[in-house]
């Protein structure tokens, strides 16, 4: 692979060094926006100061998000009040789509070559914890790693080690100080309490949802199940940034056993209503404005 170099990085470093205008070449925060929630750079407009974007496509070493709901475009700008100079993905990749876990964290190593300290990933998720709501916004505090621990993590192959080492702890992946302004932001928007939530993330391969079976094992093990974000949180731990991890629940996870075709087993089971995309990102798009609010308060927090 020709990522075990480093002119692999360069080509893409240099693409950007050339086209941003100096006050938006190193961004301080970088966020990736999960399905539908996309529209905080739709805010840098309003402090009406630069804004670059440029097309996944025209990236070199950028593939192409294929999902929908997922526009792809990164967007370079100054947010908010303190005038942070932000990178904001507009659409992720997902391993899902075909695209290997270095293709995936791509963007995330490029973020630290262009002097990114903090990572804020958000995304959409299934609730496997009963006293989650949809609607409900989940601060992460640990994920496991399905696919990972099942031999699919994006630091596989050679280790750079002007990134990182090559065993890298992960005891405690998602930072404490950040998530401890995710709560003062939300207190400060006057969120209804209980709206955000500290949350474990499942991370599986998807695309398809999961099976009962495997949601109840799900449900043993963390909160909320998703198909995104872990490999860069991974990515961005290895190179020492501060990572953040928002969830919006967009959906309750169907747990029940479901009906027995036994005539002495269990007939009077209600079904629960199956997952779908077009609810997932109907929710996303419903709660997205205070997503925004959310991740800009805490820019501000930082
Ligand atoms: N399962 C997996 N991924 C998801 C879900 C879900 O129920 N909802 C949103 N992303």
């Amino acid at each position: 692979e020709n990522e075990a170099n480093n002119e692999f990085y360069d080509t893409t470093l240099n693409y950007f060094r050339v086209k941003l205008p100096t006050e938006l070449s190193q961004p301080k925060i970088a966020i990736i926006c999960g399905s539908g929630l996309g529209g905080l750079v739709d805010t840098i407009d309003e402090t009406n100061c630069n804004k670059v974007e440029f097309e996944y496509k025209d990236i070199p070493g950028f593939v192409t998000s294929t999902v929908q709901g997922h526009a792809g475009k990164l967007v370079f700008g100054l947010l908010g009040e303190n005038q942070t100079p932000i990178v904001c993905m507009v659409g992720r990749f997902h391993f899902y789509e075909g695209h290997s876990l270095k293709q995936v964290t791509l963007p995330v190593r490029i973020f630290k070559l262009l002097g990114v300290k903090v990572l804020i990933v958000t995304n959409a998720s299934g609730a496997l914890n009963k006293d989650f709501r949809v609607g409900n916004v989940a601060v992460l505090t640990d994920h496991v790693s399905l696919p990972g621990l099942a031999g699919n993590n994006p630091l596989f192959g050679p280790n750079h080690d002007e990134f990182g080492p090559r065993f890298l702890p992960m005891t405690e992946p998602y930072d404490f100080d950040l998530r401890v302004l995710a709560f003062k932001a939300a207190s400060s928007l006057n969120f209804d309490k209980g709206v955000l939530k500290e949350a474990i993330y499942c991370f599986v391969g998807g695309p398809s949802y999961e099976t009962k079976a495997e949601a109840r094992f799900l449900s043993t093990i963390g909160d909320i199940v998703g198909m995104s974000t872990v490999p860069e949180v991974i990515v961005a731990r290895h190179s020492g940034m501060r990572v953040l991890g928002l969830s919006l629940v967009t959906n309750m996870v169907v747990l029940g056993k479901g009906r027995s075709a036994d005539p002495s087993g269990d007939s009077g089971i209600i079904e629960e209503q199956p997952p779908n995309h077009e609810e997932v990102l109907e929710v996303s798009r419903s709660r997205a404005d205070d997503m925004q609010k959310l991740v800009k308060a805490i820019i501000e927090l930082i």
